[in-house]
């Protein structure tokens, strides 16, 4: 994901009237190979494969942490102890202890840190928002959000830190997908209250890359079916965490009805916007959305956005929150929020293993 913040600070002049330039400086990967990429861009001075060196630059002021999700609170904690603000990778830490570890040294430090989760940036998720807070779905009925790949459905994928619950956490799907997932539901102050978690190991070998094979031990499918409390009532919200999902290349959806209005929105048909009205007839439109994104750039309202657009506006967005211009649009996911959706992942887990809902404290 290295490449992906490269490629949206090397392009930050599309931003219009964005005020602060964000320059990328320096990188660090302990793969050598992995760093030639990088030195095509003109702005690093520095290229290493010792974090200490990058954390020690004088010219670096944020530090963005993609690394696999056993790593996640040690190298957290350096950049905190380092007095360096950080943009840190989902799940923010390897499990729910990992995950209070960390925010605890935020707390402690007073350091700026935020969470990636792109999705919600897209024009679609910020129309759910705004539908949300529009007071026009009326009394919330039902809530569904999900994010389904399906590339590990080819059963001949070779195994990586991702499919190894020793690195990607026991969480497995969960820590790589829920995040998005949670990102706009917590945000609106929806908390699952107790969860029941169905969670499905369906490919548990994966060739090893050596010509045999490897354990496969993470959860490729999570169905969490939680309560929410809305104004005092009791709604059902469906969460959805799959990497085997076929013919799902990435589809990252949420659905909000309610009894006067709703609205749904799936990355799989990305300019789509779909609202309902309940009238005489009852109505479900179709809006074809161009790029209407928070922090605009030079590209015109009627062209399509895609990923690296929008995890152009994510960067956008934290660079806006740190510096105090956010002025009401979205924020990245907040420590507070990382943790959250650790918990709900925990009790998840342990819903699974005692075949009943868990009570989220
Ligand atoms: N926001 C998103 O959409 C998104 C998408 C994919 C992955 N991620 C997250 O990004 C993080 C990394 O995932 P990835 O897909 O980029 O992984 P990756 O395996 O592609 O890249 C990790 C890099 O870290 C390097 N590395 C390993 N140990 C290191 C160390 N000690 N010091 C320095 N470099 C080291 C590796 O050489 C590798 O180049 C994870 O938290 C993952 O969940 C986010």
């Amino acid at each position: 994901m290295g490449k992906e913040v490269a490629s949206a600070l090397g392009r930050w002049f599309v931003l219009n009237d964005y005020p602060l330039k964000v320059v990328l400086k320096a990188v660090c990967d302990i793969n050598k190979e992995a760093l030639k990429w990088y030195e095509q861009i003109p702005t690093i001075d520095l290229l290493t494969t010792d974090y200490k060196a990058l954390l020690d630059s004088s010219n670096v002021d944020v530090v963005y942490v993609a690394l696999s999700h056993h790593l996640h609170e040690e190298y957290y904690l350096k950049v905190l102890e380092a007095g360096k603000d950080l943009f840190a990778e989902k799940p923010f830490g390897i499990n729910l202890e990992a995950a209070k570890i960390i925010k605890n040294k935020i707390d402690e430090s007073g350091r700026f840190v935020r969470c990636s989760s792109e999705m919600p940036f897209f024009p679609g998720g910020q129309r759910v928002i705004k539908e949300i807070l529009s007071g026009r779905l009326g009394k919330v009925i039902e809530v569904k959000a999900g994010f389904c790949h399906s590339s590990d459905m080819d059963p001949f994928k070779p195994i990586n830190w991702k499919r190894q619950s020793k690195f990607c956490g026991d969480i497995g799907v969960m820590g790589d997908l829920g995040m998005h997932v949670m990102h706009i539901p917590l945000r609106m102050g929806w908390k699952p209250d107790r969860v029941y978690a169905q969670l499905q190991k369906i490919v548990t070998k994966r060739p090893d890359g050596k010509g045999g094979w490897s354990e496969c031990d993470t959860w490729n499918n999570a169905h969490l079916s939680s309560t929410i409390s809305i104004e005092g009532e009791e709604v059902p919200m469906l969460l959805e965490m799959k990497r085997l999902a076929p013919g799902e290349t990435n589809s990252w959806f949420i659905e909000v009805l309610g009894t006067e209005g709703g609205v749904r929105y799936s990355t799989k048909d990305t300019k789509v916007l779909w609202t309902f009205n309940r009238e005489k007839e009852q109505i479900w439109q179709r809006i074809d959305l161009g790029f209407q994104v928070p922090f605009p750039t030079i590209t015109g309202g009627i062209f399509e956005p895609g990923f690296p657009d929008c995890f152009m506006q994510m960067l956008a967005a934290y660079f806006a929150e740190r510096e105090g211009f956010l002025e009401g649009r979205l924020g990245c996911v907040t420590p507070e929020e990382a943790v959250m959706s650790h918990q709900v992942f925990d009790a998840a887990l342990k819903s699974h293993q005692s075949k009943s809902a868990i009570v989220i404290p």
